[in-house]
């Protein structure tokens, strides 16, 4: 053939006929022609392509393992963040989160979706003009790994769509390897001496993020597209179900198990059905993800942090497995706990292989009789640690060892109990499981207070997790936290062979730089006291306008602050009290970071000028929360009900507070009628 326009034509018919089959074959499960008959095809397409170079186009189906290795992933922004899901672990926590939505979107009934959570690798894939132009990983939410060239090489994923689709659009869906084929992946990776992958996950996790695409090609990943993240051009169906459908008739692979379940009974029968016969699925499933059919409201619901309030999984029992306790290891934690874990003899459980387990503290350990030693029962739940559920008790030979924590830790050189990690002395405050390493230099504790200041619901600084903290510690670059905000003065350091590329440098200095700004909630959060979650951060942050406020006030102060006990308050003033933490905090006001309580928001913010009073408890969140949401939206919060109260917020139980309102004329609210508020005036924080 030599006529250029027969060839293209040809070109064109041969790119037709092999993709209309490898959509047969790879999306729908139902080839129509033999492989021979298609291999010959390809073939032809090949040589065509070869001979006139001048035809070839990324989206043909002989480009999917096109291109070369690369050396490391560039970044990819989502526009849309791409959200988490929430649990339910039981019967009764599903229909609190029934009961919770119901609440929040007026009380129509729902219908739902229900889909199986499969156990893979969220990706994001963006199409242009009818061409995909962008695969990428979840990341952390915000940004991913650009895997496009690997997960190209995926057949189920469409290199291009039909015209009728938008013109710019983004799906979401699971990568995964199906059992089969993660169990021949494994066979052959013990045959070449490597160590097998534990589960799913981290085989389909593995295999694309391989920097060469060939060595993804060879894996057998396959993908269920889930959601449509957003859509231009073109109007989109509006409900789930609906849009699963249209997404098919895009070309895109669904699983043929979803469901549309009419009430939350039937939610309920889809999950015990698949409770029983998920063993025979071809792919791991760790439980069902629930989703509200209707897009408008899930739109209302919105979500709440990373995950939105319209979806959940409901997540299958948890699996149980028994093997024996070598022994009891202990961990240090960035309070400085002491804690012991189990040090198993490796075993599988529900696929995955489990050489550590949790033993939470030692006084469990002595209610529940757990010896080194012993054969014990253990237990995983989806991704959550496996934890030791108890002993064996008939498989007892006599030679296990009853576990004694200072026994265990006893150095004989010092004659006394040891922090396993720094030698230090412990220490077991009066009120307390635990013991603790007295020594906040512990390495191990510094570490791990990098660790957490850096992470996402603190002062979220992309690039330091957990090996990074580890580095700079052990380089001596950083010795506490405050320490991160100097360290533009020791580039050249960073910058030794070995330790840090030139661009990782620069986007982790800042990155270091803009979270400078983190609101105050976030700071103390991050500070790592004892006891201080983010809720707690998060009423000490409206309490106190600054760090120094904070550091300055008086227990009677804090206890006199309803959520506050004493255990919390002495937490708090104990750190500010230790020399260490006063030049920490010193430090990082030198450098600048010093968050301050949000300035009053201007007049034209919702609430300016209300004042709320919330008495008895809500459902929908706790008090610190809502009393968070009631200062961004302008408006004030007080504890106790005067004049100035604009509004009384009575949840269950009211208090006292109620009468007292009453008697002044008050405007009540109860949580439904503060939710509706809340939610008329919430921006848009729907993450769909
Ligand atoms: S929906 C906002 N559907 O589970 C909705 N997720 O914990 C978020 N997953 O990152 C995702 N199967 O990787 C959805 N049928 C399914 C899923 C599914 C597995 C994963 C997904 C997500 C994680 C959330």
């Amino acid at each position: 053939m030599s006529d250029p326009t027969k060839v293209k034509d040809r070109i064109e018919q041969l790119r037709k006929l092999i993709n209309y089959h490898n959509h047969r074959y790879y999306v729908l499960d139902s080839p129509e022609i033999s492989d021979a008959e298609y291999d010959e095809s390809m073939r032809e397409l090949k040589q065509l392509e070869e001979e006139f170079p001048r035809f070839l186009t990324p989206d043909s189906p002989t480009q999917r393992v096109g291109a070369a290795p690369v050396e490391t992933f560039g970044v990819v922004e989502h526009p849309l963040p791409l959200l988490s899901l929430g649990n339910a672990f039981s019967q009764e926590e599903l229909r609190a989160w029934y009961t919770r939505i119901l609440k929040l979107a007026g009380a129509q009934p729902f219908s739902f979706v229900g889909e199986h959570k499969i156990d893979g690798l969220a990706v994001a894939l963006t199409y242009v003009n009818r061409q995909l132009t962008t695969g990428a990983t979840r990341g952390d939410g915000f940004r991913g790994e650009n895997i496009t060239q690997n997960l190209r090489t995926i057949r189920s994923i469409p290199l291009s769509v039909p015209k009728e689709s938008p013109t710019r659009f983004e799906v979401r869906g699971e990568v995964f390897l199906p059992k089969a084929g993660f169990n021949r992946l494994n066979q052959e990776r013990v045959k070449e001496g490597q160590p097998p992958f534990a589960n799913p996950r981290n085989a389909a996790a593995g295999s694309v993020r391989q920097l060469d695409p060939r060595m993804t090609a060879k894996r057998p990943l396959d993908i269920y597209i889930y959601m449509l993240g957003y859509a231009e051009g073109k109007a989109t169906p509006p409900t789930h179900r609906e849009t699963m459908e249209y997404l098919k008739s895009l070309g895109f692979k669904i699983n043929p198990n979803n469901r549309l379940l009419t009430d939350i009974e039937e939610v309920e029968d889809f999950y015990q059905t698949w409770v029983e016969k998920k063993e025979s699925l071809p792919y791991e499933a760790d439980g069902i993800v629930v989703k509200i059919d209707s897009l408008e409201r899930q739109k209302q619901l919105g979500s709440i942090g990373h995950e939105p309030r319209w979806a959940i999984a409901y997540k299958f029992p948890a699996v149980q497995g028994t093997t024996r306790l070598k022994e009891v290891g202990i961990s240090v934690g960035r309070t400085g706990t002491l804690n012991p874990y189990a040090i198993l003899e490796p075993v599988s459980v529900g696929g995955v292989t489990i050489k550590q387990a949790a033993l939470h503290n030692e006084d469990d350990i002595r209610r529940k009789d757990i010896r080194e030693g012993d054969w014990v029962y253990i237990q995983r739940a989806g991704e959550v640690i496996p934890e030791v559920v108890g002993p064996i008790k008939s498989k007892r030979t006599r030679k296990e060892k009853e576990f004694n924590l200072l026994e265990k830790i006893f150095d004989s050189t010092k004659q006394r109990p040891a922090c396993p990690k720094c030698g230090a002395e412990v220490v077991k405050p009066e009120s307390e499981v635990m013991y603790y390493c007295s020594n906040a230099a512990c390495p191990a504790q510094v570490e791990q207070r990098i660790e957490h200041f850096a992470s996402r619901g603190a002062m979220d600084i992309r690039g330091i997790g957990e090996s990074m903290s580890v580095m700079l510690h052990k380089e001596g670059l950083v010795k506490d936290v405050a320490d991160l905000y100097y360290l533009k003065e020791k580039k050249e350091q960073l910058l030794k062979p070995e330790r840090m590329a030139d661009t990782n440098v620069t986007n982790m200095l800042n990155a270091i730089k803009q979270s400078k700004d983190r609101p105050l909630a976030r700071f103390i959060f991050a500070l790592g006291i004892r006891h201080i979650g983010e809720e707690m951060a998060e009423i000490l942050a409206q309490e106190f306008d600054n760090l120094d406020d904070l550091a300055n006030t008086s227990r009677e102060r804090l206890v006199s602050i309803p959520a506050i006990g004493p255990k919390i308050a002495d937490s708090i003033i104990d750190f500010f009290r230790q020399e260490e933490n006063k030049t920490i905090i010193k430090k990082l006001k030198d450098a600048k970071v010093w968050p301050k309580q949000a300035a009053a928001k201007p007049e034209e913010l919702p609430l300016a000028g209300m004042e709320f009073v919330i008495t008895g408890s809500l459902e929908a969140f706790a008090r610190g929360e809502a009393k968070a949401r009631i200062k961004a939206l302008g408006g004030t919060t007080k504890d106790n009900v005067t004049r100035k109260t604009t509004h009384l917020v009575a949840g269950a139980d009211p208090g006292s507070k109620l009468d007292h309102a009453q008697a002044l004329g008050t405007k009540q609210l109860n949580e439904e009628q503060f939710l509706r508020i809340l939610n008329k005036k919430l921006p848009n924080d729907n993450g769909s």
